[in-house]
């Protein structure tokens, strides 16, 4: 695809599923919450489901579980306008319940689209969830964070949810470490993939053209 597209091609899709009926979830969501970040991105968290914040806002990681990943993104000098972060369900399990095995498979279609269109070189699987939907695997994630796996040509790192680090600050320490994990892997030469641009700057007029089109702010694209 070509790279001038992309932007358009992720807009044209959140406008085709924001309304989105396919499970109960749309019952009692507030904001189908799409993912944001950059189009262009050369790394894309993949965390589990919004929550009750996210739900509100129509945003990933807004609530305190995001001001750790953003803490994160800060520590290996990145932030939310070169990435890309989306989540398993794009839809609130009512309470933060845990995601329902058919919610996944109904949902599932919308992150692997979003992953090809964006075509990221690195896709860092945050907990358990996104990292046996990616990997394909039944195996928790104790065993498998901060190890990379190849899968069609990109690398995926699972790492603990950021969210854990709310309830064990123990867990803080390995998140950084994984994200010097993140730092490495996109510093190293050895990368290998087709992304040509990494997050270009995008022209205010972009924005211009966009408004009153779609909910901007709830796409948060950069
Ligand atoms: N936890 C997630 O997994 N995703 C969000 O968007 C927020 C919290």
């Amino acid at each position: 695809m070509e790279d001038t597209n992309r932007r358009e091609e992720l807009k044209d899709f959140f406008l085709g599923i924001k309304n989105c009926l396919e499970c109960e979830l749309s019952g009692t969501r507030t904001k189908l919450v799409f993912g944001s970040g950059n189009a262009f991105a050369e790394v894309m968290f993949v965390g589990e489901a919004p929550g009750k914040n996210e739900d509100l806002q129509g945003l990933p990681f807004v609530g305190r579980a995001g001001k750790i990943l953003d803490d994160l993104l800060g520590s290996i000098e990145m932030d939310r306008k070169q990435v890309f972060i989306a989540n398993v369900l794009k839809c609130r399990p009512p309470g933060n319940r845990d995601p329902k095995l058919e919610e996944i498979n109904t949902c599932k279609s919308y992150l692997f689209k979003q992953i090809d269109i964006i075509n990221p070189k690195l896709i860092c699987t945050l907990g358990r969830y996104s990292t046996q939907l990616l990997l394909e695997t039944t195996e928790g994630i104790s065993g498998l964070r901060g190890k990379t796996f190849n899968i069609g040509g990109r690398t995926i790192l699972p790492i603990n949810h950021p969210a854990a680090a709310l309830y064990a600050p123990s867990r803080m320490e390995i998140l950084e470490k994984d994200f010097q994990r993140i730092k490495e892997i996109m510093d190293s030469g050895s990368r290998s993939g087709n992304n040509s641009k990494v997050a270009p700057k995008i022209e205010p007029s972009d924005f211009e053209e966009a408004k009153g089109k779609i909910e901007e702010e709830q796409l948060g694209l950069f």
